[in-house]
């Protein structure tokens, strides 16, 4: 079987990685009731050949039909002639990228989630699927069972993207939700998302913003036509003296409270857009939004990503961004993009070069703080002059630079978290 023959006989499927999401696809692959309803809807359902796993033998709390061959030569098995698509949930850049790259080279379709790849070596693997002439699809590594990466390709293909913003990584957006409503703490909450699965092997590619860097280097490549640097995007809030600690791991339950009495919500948000000189820009980290807006009320594991274009406006797209069952959705759906011809996510989208992305703090913001040391003090003149909106310990400012914000602060506390407010959002 040719692999790009499209939908006349079933694709033969290698599926590397048992994990959360490897065996939620696997289940449905082999369920009856699943196949039929594929069948149902004019798609030849594809079958699971062979799983490639680290240790074979080791219990997975799953039953593979002896059908299904169990292999821990996962070298062979990607050039297999037996397979005509790879599915690699593996995660991680190495052993993943060479097994998708040989699979790419020797002309297997493949399937990936694997958000730090793609975001790391996306442009490499898209030359590599080019010049083979195969598919690559990656629907499941941004915002799990969330379709978002196909529409942005297919369905706003007649708009001019101007930007994209959203909550896209489930474990940072569960923790803040559980830290502002029940006033949990950090590390109570984390280990709770890691035994829900959301949160990835090791957390700190969560909570200190990889992972949603990742995420949005992908979506920028579908919306901007560049694959950005991931090591450039901004993963922190400003500090008054340099930056806050990365990701979510420096925001205090006091913070969210604080907030919260002013109407606003701290998310990590991640956006990219296009400047006013024309470069683009993209950053992650946490910022004020209006708590009733739509990212200030996603709450839990739920990823929201808008995309603002010309002309249709603006447009989201909200759902389930984490977990075995939700994300086996998105590898599923590429699986029969795939048995219909369809190609890689990029669809007709010309190559994009990689770029290095400027830091996006230089534009005017109203900013947001919390003063703890304020407390029972009579506000500085300087403070009360610039704020939009305050109360005892917490300050909205109005829109000023970040230089200004920093040399009033600088004598209130050089450790102040300067949250950017997106008023707008
Ligand atoms: N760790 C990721 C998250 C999993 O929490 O969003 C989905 O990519």
């Amino acid at each position: 079987v040719d692999p790009r023959d499209g939908n006349r006989s079933p694709l033969r499927v290698a599926l590397l990685g048992l994990g959360t999401v490897g065996k939620a696809v696997a289940q449905q692959l082999l369920d009856t009731a699943w196949r039929s309803g594929v069948a149902a809807r004019g798609i030849t359902p594809p079958e699971l050949v062979a799983v490639g796993v680290r240790d074979p033998d080791r219990p997975r709390g799953l039953e593979l039909p002896s059908a299904v061959r169990r292999t821990d030569a996962l070298d062979d098995l990607v050039v297999d002639d037996g397979i005509d698509v790879v599915v690699e949930l593996i995660g991680g850049l190495q052993p993943a990228g060479s097994l998708v790259g040989r699979a790419l080279e020797s002309g297997r379709h493949v399937v990936t989630g694997n958000k730090a790849l793609l975001a790391c070596e996306g442009h490499v693997l898209e030359s590599a699927a080019r010049e083979a002439g195969t598919a690559l699809r990656f629907e499941a590594s941004v915002a799990g069972g969330v379709p978002v990466l196909a529409p942005i390709v297919n369905d706003l293909a007649g708009n001019r993207i101007d930007a994209i913003r959203g909550i896209v990584n489930g474990t940072t957006n569960h923790i803040l939700s559980a830290m502002a409503e029940d006033g949990r703490d950090y590390e109570d909450v984390l280990s709770e998302a890691q035994e829900r699965g959301y949160a990835e092997a090791d957390p700190s590619g969560d909570v200190e913003a990889w992972d949603a860097a990742y995420k949005l280097a992908i979506l920028a490549r579908l919306g901007f036509g560049e694959w950005p640097e991931a090591t450039s995007l901004r993963r922190a809030a400003p500090a008054v003296v340099a930056d806050a600690p990365a990701g979510i791991t420096g925001v205090r339950t006091r913070e969210l409270e604080r907030a919260a009495s002013l109407g606003l919500s701290i998310k990590l948000v991640a956006r990219a857009e296009r400047g006013r000189d024309g470069c683009s820009r993209a950053s992650i980290m946490p910022v004020a939004v209006r708590g009733t807006s739509p990212l200030g009320s996603t709450g839990g594991v739920t990823n929201l990503v808008e995309v603002i274009a010309e002309p249709v406006g603006r447009v989201a797209f909200r759902g389930p961004g984490a977990g075995g069952r939700a994300t086996s959705s998105a590898v599923l759906a590429d699986l029969l993009a795939i048995a219909r011809g369809e190609g890689s996510t990029w669809g007709p989208l010309p190559p994009a070069p990689s770029v290095t992305i400027p830091d996006d703090l230089d534009e005017e913001h109203s900013w947001f703080f919390v003063a703890t040391s304020l407390v029972g003090a009579h506000t500085p003149p300087r403070l009360s002059e610039i704020a939009l909106a305050a109360d005892d310990e917490a300050f909205v400012t109005r829109p000023m630079a970040l230089a200004a914000i920093r040399e009033r602060l600088a004598p209130v506390d050089p450790s102040i978290t300067i949250y950017p407010l997106l008023a707008e959002a």
